[in-house]
């Protein structure tokens, strides 16, 4: 566990938030959805944040684009630099340039994904390094891209799980040396080169991974994740980390949790 560091984060109010396509195993079109509680929901997710002492910054909501709320998967912004995005599913196409704009505007330096890549989501700072995902969504191209834009070493993560098919859902980054995870949504060589790199790793249950456990946000000291997340949190705990819980849940029938609605802006130091 290292010191908590003020975050500078992007969210994006659910404003338009609604479950009208399936491009995730959690997403079931024909089941209500209640805009109004996800809404309280991530005012409350945002709250917390405000609470723990850090920055949260909001991108406008565009009608039309339901899972703008998951602004993870807006970009990858380290050093200041950021890599905007390109989405494999052409009903998240627009959220790309929307996102690219945003940091434009807020005057960073953007350059073009070159192959299908979504963000935050499959791409995770842990200290040095990058912990990238495939599999499902951001390509093993967009990989290579990734490391010759932020010249850090960039690690692939093959994702085996289509109910865990981005990075963000199975792993989270606690601090600047550890992790939490599920195993048994990695391929057998992946599971090896994490248990190389973390060795002191939390490891989550399927329990954990099924409420989106995972999907939390640390700042190294605290960890803010689904409050269903039971086991997960007492592991946790047991590990030296603070937690607080927060109900998301219908966000969860997206397929998204606290980290998915939540980009984090890292500036040059
Ligand atoms: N419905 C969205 C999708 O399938 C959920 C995105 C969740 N975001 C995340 N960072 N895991 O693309």
């Amino acid at each position: 566990m290292t010191t908590a560091a003020s975050r500078r984060y992007l969210m994006c109010r659910p404003t338009h938030f609604a479950v009208t396509y399936k491009i995730n195993p959690w997403m079931d079109p024909t089941a209500p959805y209640d805009n109004a509680l996800a809404v309280s929901q991530w005012e409350n997710l945002r709250q917390t944040f405000l609470d723990l002492g850090h920055t949260v910054d909001l991108i406008d909501p565009i009608p039309g684009l339901p899972d703008m709320v998951f602004a993870a998967n807006g970009a990858t912004v380290v050093d200041g630099k950021v890599l905007a995005v390109q989405f494999r599913d052409a009903e998240r196409a627009d959220e790309g340039p929307a996102y690219a704009n945003w940091f434009t505007d807020a005057g960073f330096e953007v350059f073009d994904s070159k192959h299908t890549n979504e963000g935050e989501g499959d791409i995770l700072l842990a200290g040095d390094v990058l912990l990238a995902g495939t599999g499902f969504r951001t390509s093993h191209a967009a990989h290579a891209q990734t490391q010759e834009i932020f010249g850090r070493p960039v690690i692939t993560l093959q994702l085996v799980d289509p109910a865990y098919y981005h990075l963000d859902t199975a792993l989270c980054v606690l601090d600047e040396r550890n992790v939490a995870y599920l195993p048994s949504a990695f391929s057998p060589g992946s599971q090896a080169v994490l248990r190389r790199l973390f060795p002191n790793a939390v490891i989550a249950t399927e329990a954990d991974a099924e409420v989106l456990g995972l999907n939390a946000v640390s700042d190294g000291r605290t960890v803010v994740l689904p409050v269903q997340a039971t086991g997960l949190a007492a592991a946790l705990q047991a590990a030296g980390y603070e937690t607080v819980g927060v109900d998301v849940s219908e966000l969860r029938k997206a397929g998204g949790g606290p980290k998915c609605c939540t980009l984090v802006i890292r500036d040059r130091d």
